[in-house]
């Protein structure tokens, strides 16, 4: 099938410099790392419409990957991210190579995510969400991006990004995007690719896990973590690398005391895939 035409691909800083030109603003950015699914798609239709141009990164930022992580397997569908993409409401595609991102290699200089970026994704990914971070700055002054869209799937990373874009004064609007399921409940991911029909089943743990704490939240927070965690322990299949109840403004995990918003997170290893969701809950028994 042949590529879309109303699409502008851009590989390098001069390609994306011309095509950005000739976008009228305001400019919504879309970043990924390829292997597009409906959620991508998602976040593309929403930044379609609110903004009148809307720019896609494809980019498999390899800052962000530790050593022994997935980074030489992680899915590249370039051509079907292009179809996917202008589908959606793309105007321009910015698919750079690594080196066109990073042209003198490793940066020395980089973002730091502090505090936040070392608990729950960041315990278990050391350095990670400086790398998510530093290609984030890049890319949003790269393409001179308005506003930009985050799934809330990644919550720690919307978060940081919040921060950061606060913190650095970087004045771009940053909007959060539910996460999208499959009809049976598993988050879309790129890296549900990995999974084996086994392991398909065994990654449904992770929403069944989360609905059980939600369903729990009126009685308080040690009866959500409890309810989920029951649920997580009746698959021993998936290897649970965190199950959290935390404040969604600071990732602390929420006192027993604890009422009103909260994030329910949970990273496992199905097979030989590391797998995250979350779901926002209000803990204890609404004001009436
Ligand atoms: N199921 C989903 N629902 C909503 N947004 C998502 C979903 N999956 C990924 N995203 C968002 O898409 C953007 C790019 O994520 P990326 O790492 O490329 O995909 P994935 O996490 O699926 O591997 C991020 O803002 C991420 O939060
Ligand atoms: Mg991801």
């Amino acid at each position: 099938m042949s590529l879309p035409t109303d699409l502008t691909v851009a590989r390098t800083r001069t390609e994306l410099a011309a095509a950005r030109a000739a976008l009228e603003g305001p400019v919504a950015v879309v970043m990924t790392m390829g292997a597009l699914h409906a959620g991508h798609a998602r976040l593309i239709e929403e930044a379609r419409r609110r903004a009148p141009s809307v720019l896609v990164t494809i980019f498999l930022n390899p800052l962000q990957f530790g050593a022994g992580e997935d980074l030489a397997r992680y899915p590249r569908t370039l051509d079907d991210d292009l179809r996917l993409a202008a589908a959606a409401g793309a105007d321009v595609v910015f698919a750079p190579a690594p080196d066109v991102v990073y042209p003198d290699g490793d940066p020395g200089v980089r973002v730091a995510a502090g505090p936040l970026g070392t608990v729950l994704e960041g315990a278990s990914r050391p350095g990670h969400f400086d790398g998510v971070l530093t290609v984030v700055a890049k890319l949003l002054h790269l393409t001179r991006a308005d506003l930009a869209l985050f799934g809330q799937k990644d919550a720690q990373q919307l978060l940081l990004v919040r921060r950061m874009v606060r913190d650095l004064d970087l004045g771009v609007d940053v909007v959060a995007v539910p996460t999208v399921r499959e009809d049976d409940g598993l988050a879309m991911s790129s890296r549900n690719r990995y999974l084996t029909p086994f392991d398909r089943e065994v990654a449904l743990v992770l929403q069944r896990a989360l609905r059980a704490g939600a369903a729990a939240a009126g009685e308080g927070p040690s009866a959500v973590r409890r309810a989920a965690r029951d649920v997580l322990l009746a698959e021993p299949a998936a290897r649970v690398d965190y199950l959290a109840l935390v404040d969604p403004h600071d990732l602390a995990d929420v006192p027993e005391h604890h009422r009103g918003e909260a994030l329910l997170a949970v990273a496992a290893r199905v097979g030989s895939t590391r797998l995250i969701d979350n779901v926002p809950l209000v803990v204890g028994r609404p004001l009436d």
